[in-house]
């Protein structure tokens, strides 16, 4: 079988589900084909290969290239100075509730051009990729008028073409009340729903629709209305939920089907059992608990209990987490919330991938699926977890290449 690639000698994490853990596979080899796995498991059952380059991997690891499932990075400015604030003692939510927090980047947002919104993302989307991730989701939600948040989504797409990954869009419009829709935020929910989402649609700008559920972002009433008009133009919805207080956001989530409910530090076992119900995965983001110093932890043995998949994400933005690096996703996953070094490998990249809608496309190391591979410089998978700081990436692979 003619392949344009085959990476010999290694050990494996194919995620796969079907096989246990991780998916190991001490003796492994993967063949990509146009840009897509054509082989990946045991050199001893493999078929009999005509590559065109042959790379030997001398027993390093290859796991599935990682993927953010959740990330707001594109953005104006920064937010240094409010976490000067913060640690003189000021909360989140107070500053957010005094003008500054996301309307803060907001200002910054909609005084940069499209160009300075793409220049500014890719030394963070360069920090992801320099740890191997392939694909990253990228939402908007600091331009909060319909030319801002058009002009965010463009930057986020742009990305694609200046770097080799797969980038997939969220419209986040109902990220918080823009100042001149003060005191009327069903006013801007229309705004949301009759204006921006069939303009963003129509587009092609966005994969998915997004909302914050909160006491200081919109209402249950109000995060319903927007997913409604996102199904009527065939976008899937996604939730911020549950990260500063119980709106039972993540059960709206689930009778519309979500992709996925995120934060979750509040959910509650309705919550849970909505989640299990509806399929919808929990993405944890434990930079953005970090950060905050929240204290309260999602409920992870519920979750697990139920069977609802955790994903990963970074969350990177500049207020409550700005961090661009999954490596330290996954250790703060494991020593804040307890997962397991092999939950995390998996929030990374199958369930990741999952909560995306993508599972069919990536997140795993198998035949059919895009060859995003990540190969790593390491003797053990745990290793991928226990460190802080340090970057044991051997090379990433984007689409065969
Ligand atoms: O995911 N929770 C709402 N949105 C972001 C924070 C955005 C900001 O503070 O700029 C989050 O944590
Ligand atoms: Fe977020």
């Amino acid at each position: 079988m003619r392949c344009d690639r085959l990476w010999i000698k290694a050990r494996l994490a194919t995620l796969a589900p079907q096989q246990p853990g991780i998916g190991a596979i001490e003796d492994g080899v993967v063949a990509s084909r146009d840009g897509r796995i054509l082989y990946a498991g045991p050199a001893s059952q493999a078929p009999t290969l005509d590559p065109a380059e042959t790379v030997d991997c001398e027993g390093r690891w290859i796991t599935p290239g990682l993927i953010d499932p959740h990330t707001h990075l594109v953005f104006g400015g920064d937010r240094a100075q409010e976490f000067e604030m913060r640690l003189q003692g000021a909360s989140y939510e107070e500053i957010a509730r005094a003008g500054g927090g996301i309307v803060s980047t907001m200002h910054a947002t909609r005084a940069a051009s499209e160009s300075d919104l793409l220049a500014s993302a890719l030394p963070r989307l360069d920090a992801l990729l320099a740890e191997g991730a392939t694909t990253i989701e990228v939402k908007s939600g600091y331009g909060l008028s319909l030319e801002h948040e058009i002009k965010c989504l463009r930057a986020a797409r742009r990305l694609a073409s200046e770097r080799q990954v797969r980038i997939v869009t969220t419209f986040l419009g109902a990220h918080a009340l823009p100042p001149e829709w003060s005191g009327d935020p069903d006013g801007y929910i229309d705004e949301i729903c009759d204006r921006m989402i069939p303009a963003v649609a129509a587009e092609g700008l966005a994969d998915a629709v997004d909302a914050f559920c909160e006491g200081i972002g919109f209402s249950p009433a109000q995060t319903r209305r927007v997913f409604a008009a996102a199904q009527a133009h065939g976008l899937p919805v996604k939730l911020h939920a549950e990260q500063l207080s119980n709106q039972h956001g993540a059960a709206l989530a689930a009778e519309f089907g979500a992709l996925s409910a995120d934060h979750l530090e509040h959910l509650d076992t309705d919550g849970v059992a909505a989640m299990a119900r509806a399929g919808v995965v929990a993405t944890l983001l434990p930079g953005a608990f970090y950060s905050v110093r929240e204290t309260r932890l999602p409920p992870v043995d519920d979750l697990r209990r139920a069977g609802v998949p955790i994903a990963l994400a970074t969350d990177c933005n500049p207020g409550t987490s700005p961090l661009t690096s999954l490596l330290l996703t996954m250790n703060m996953a494991a020593t804040l919330f307890r997962l397991t070094v092999d939950e995390c490998l998996a929030g990374v990249t199958r369930e990741a991938a999952r909560a995306l809608g993508l599972l069919g496309e990536i997140g795993t190391l198998e035949a059919g699926k895009a060859c995003d591979l990540a190969i790593w410089d390491i003797e053990r998978p745990a290793e991928l977890v226990y460190r802080m700081g340090f970057n044991p990436l051997h090379a990433r692979v984007w689409s065969g290449k």
